[in-house]
């Protein structure tokens, strides 16, 4: 019998998921995400065009393989919509080739304007979500309040929703929150009858069953490591287990299903939204990642903050997620640095540790090991042999350090841009 493999970010999101998941995608005959909802981003170029999936599966584009949206992700059938209406245009009818878990919770109306309330509520202390209504649904989910795609198909649909909207309305009124749904409502309505086109599906059984019919399962996380929300920089996190547990969660495999874990992360590091993030610099050379790497965020447009990679953080997602090959990101951005810096530890209140620390909040002060740029074009590069011998001792350090070989190494946006050894 086949596994699982699985594929997910170790920093705080935007490490290049999409564009792996897309590199890979023909080893496998399944494409499955499993948590996250639209506040996702990824982003895929190849053949000179551009696209930006948020709730459809990365694996979309390479002809013919099953893509699935599994149980623990959540859906906004609007945003879903008009991802889906969009590829339509470029000629990409998805309904044949997309499924929909129908364990999947539906993000309502009322779910946007609850995630705004509740932000708007913590001031200066907000989380600086996505403002998609992931917090919200969440947790109506854990609490027992949610409503599900497979509630799409009973009788009581509209009871369920009446039910859920009151609920919500009691709360938006208690924290004195002015608002109009009624056209949201309207499209609402239409596009949750458009999901019914798809195919509704018990994706615990169908990605099973492709593993025992042999077929190759690739999962996709959304988010990072550092935003998963037991693990994660709490409070400052999103509102699902992005981990590798979170697939065994969110599509119903069982631990033992489990196969490869590659973990991306940047060469560097980026944050978007609010929270602690120890390497992040607030100087030229963090402005000079932000220009050359593009580091605006894919959904909302935000800068992302960026900073030095924290070896500290990334050892700490390798443990938590069991990860067996890394994936290293965007190193082409620092094509032209003279000294390229690395967080090997901190000091917390001035004792030094290599263990991320339960809060990194406040007193961590990175403790850096400096390299020597490479200061040549890497996006050339196509082969591991062409490397630069001071990139390959930063790869070499990094695998020194984690105990885990880098397996792919991406030096530009494009498919083609991409170095596996
Ligand atoms: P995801 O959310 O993890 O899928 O990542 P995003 O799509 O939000 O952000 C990654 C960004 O970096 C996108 O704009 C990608 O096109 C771009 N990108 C991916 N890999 C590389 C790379 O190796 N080099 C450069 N320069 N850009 C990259
Ligand atoms: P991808 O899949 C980067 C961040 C938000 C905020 C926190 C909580 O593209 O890597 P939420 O809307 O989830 O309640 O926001 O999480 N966040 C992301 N940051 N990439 C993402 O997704 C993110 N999804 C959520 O900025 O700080
Ligand atoms: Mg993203």
């Amino acid at each position: 019998m086949k596994k699982v493999d699985v594929i997910l970010g170790l920093q705080w999101g935007d490490e290049g998921k999409g564009k792996v998941v897309d590199v890979l995608t023909p080893n496998y005959e399944v494409v499955a995400r499993f948590q996250g909802g639209p506040n996702a981003g990824h982003t895929l170029e190849f053949n000179g065009e551009k696209y930006v999936l948020r709730s459809i599966p990365s694996g979309i584009f390479q002809g013919g393989k099953a893509n699935i949206i599994g149980g623990g992700v959540v859906l906004d059938a609007i945003l879903f919509r008009l991802e889906a209406e969009e590829l339509a245009k470029s000629g990409h009818d998805l309904t044949k080739q997309l499924s929909i878990s129908k364990k999947a919770h539906l993000i309502l109306p009322t779910h946007r304007m609850l995630d705004a309330a509740y932000e708007a509520a913590k001031g200066s202390a907000k989380i600086g979500t996505t403002g998609k209504g992931i917090g919200p649904t969440y947790t109506d989910k854990v609490s027992r309040n949610g409503m599900r795609v497979g509630d799409l198909l009973s009788p009581d649909f509209k009871q369920i929703y009446a039910r859920a909207k009151a609920r919500h309305e009691a709360i938006l009124k208690s924290l004195n929150y002015t608002y109009d749904i009624t056209a949201l409502e309207q499209e609402w309505f239409e596009a949750v009858e458009y999901l019914k086109q798809f195919n509704l599906i018990d994706s615990e059984f169908f990605v099973n069953n492709a593993l025992k019919a042999d077929k190759s399962v690739l999962a996709e996380g959304a988010q990072g490591t550092l935003l998963d929300v037991d693990f994660g920089s709490y409070p400052f996190v999103t509102s699902s287990n992005t981990v590798c547990a979170g697939a065994c969660t969110g599509l119903g495999v069982a631990p033992n299903r489990i196969g490869e874990v590659f973990g991306i992360f940047k060469a560097y590091c980026t944050r978007v939204g609010s929270g602690p993030f120890p390497t992040e610099l607030f100087d030229e050379t963090g402005a000079t990642l932000r220009r050359i790497g593009h580091e605006f965020g894919a959904v909302t447009g935000r800068e992302r903050r960026c900073g030095w990679l924290d070896l500290v953080a990334l050892k700490y997602s390798i443990m938590i997620n069991g990860v067996t090959q890394l994936i290293m990101m965007k190193a082409d951005v620092m094509n032209d640095f003279e000294t390229i810096r690395v967080a090997t530890s901190y000091k917390v209140n001035g004792v030094e540790t290599t263990e991320f620390p339960y809060s990194i909040e406040e007193g961590v002060e990175p403790v850096y090991t400096d390299f020597a740029g490479w200061q040549c074009d890497l996006r050339a590069c196509r082969s591991y042999e062409e490397f630069p011998e001071a990139f390959k001792r930063y790869v070499d350090f990094i695998e020194q350090e984690t105990g885990v070989p880098v397996k792919i190494i991406s030096v530009g946006p494009d498919r083609d841009e991409t170095v596996l050894r």
